[in-house]
């Protein structure tokens, strides 16, 4: 088995090879996604953002899955957004949730520069709530694509319900789920950097999330070591 060491310039090279989104955008659209990135390090948490590489995968998942209508766990300030909704074609949804008002106005700000703001409803509010009201306006089986990145605790109800929400065929990306290599170590069998035995109520969150979806019959699992992990379900 080959493994590659995660560096900086790895990560480096990963960025500079992760150009799907970049292409699919207009010149001084891509160039919009970029200034995204710069504004948004200026935010409390701005690590929160997915990184250029994943923004790409995500892009050509959506591509790949054929994807009309997406839901979004965690806008923050809209980079998966708009990597996924500019790989919906031009009647497509992408609906994304958050509660925090101020990273929603710069996403806002964004789907309009990187021209996605047609496909793209914010919803600003609670994950659960919204999911729920969404279920009721567009019913069980509606979506073709779900993206999990809000709060770690709740993930097993947030799969749930976007379970309901998807079609059969659908594709649930889960972000966060190797949380910094924190969930390799259970029992502490693991070598450092992941041998701390780390028992955070994130950590066992994660971990207990993966280890119940990836039993589950309901779905196909994989884990794949892109960013800080994701987890990909596709529903049966
Ligand atoms: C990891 S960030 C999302 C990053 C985003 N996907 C991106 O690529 O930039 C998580 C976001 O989830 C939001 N969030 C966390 N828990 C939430 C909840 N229960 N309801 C609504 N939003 C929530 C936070 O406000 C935060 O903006």
């Amino acid at each position: 088995m080959k493994l590659v060491p995660a560096t900086e310039s790895l990560a480096l090279y990963l960025a500079n090879h992760a150009t799907a989104l970049d292409q699919a955008l207009l010149p001084g659209e891509a160039i919009a996604l970029e200034e995204l990135r710069h504004e948004t390090l200026t935010f409390t948490g701005s690590e929160m953002q997915i990184s250029k590489e994943q923004g790409s995968f995500m892009y050509l998942l959506a591509k790949l899955t054929g994807a009309r209508k997406a839901v979004e766990l965690g806008c923050f300030t809209g980079y998966s957004a708009i990597a996924v909704a500019a790989a919906l074609p031009s009647n497509g949804l992408m609906v994304t949730i958050d509660k925090d008002q101020d990273a929603m106005a710069v996403a806002r700000r964004y789907f309009v520069r990187t021209g996605q703001s047609n496909k793209i409803s914010p919803r600003l509010g609670n994950v659960t709530d919204e999911l729920e009201k969404l279920l009721a306006e567009h019913g069980s089986g509606s979506f073709d694509l779900a993206f999990i990145d809000a709060d770690k605790i709740p993930m097993l109800e947030y799969f749930e319900l976007c379970l309901k929400l998807l079609r059969s065929g659908g594709l649930i990306l889960a972000d966060n789920t190797l949380w910094n290599g924190a969930v390799v170590n259970a029992h502490g069998e693991s070598p450092a950097p992941y041998g701390n035995n780390n028992q955070d109520k994130n950590t066992v969150a994660i971990r207990h999330f993966n280890d119940t979806v990836v039993t589950d019959r309901r779905v196909e699992a994989t884990l794949v070591n892109v960013a800080d992990g994701i987890m990909m379900l596709r529903k049966l």
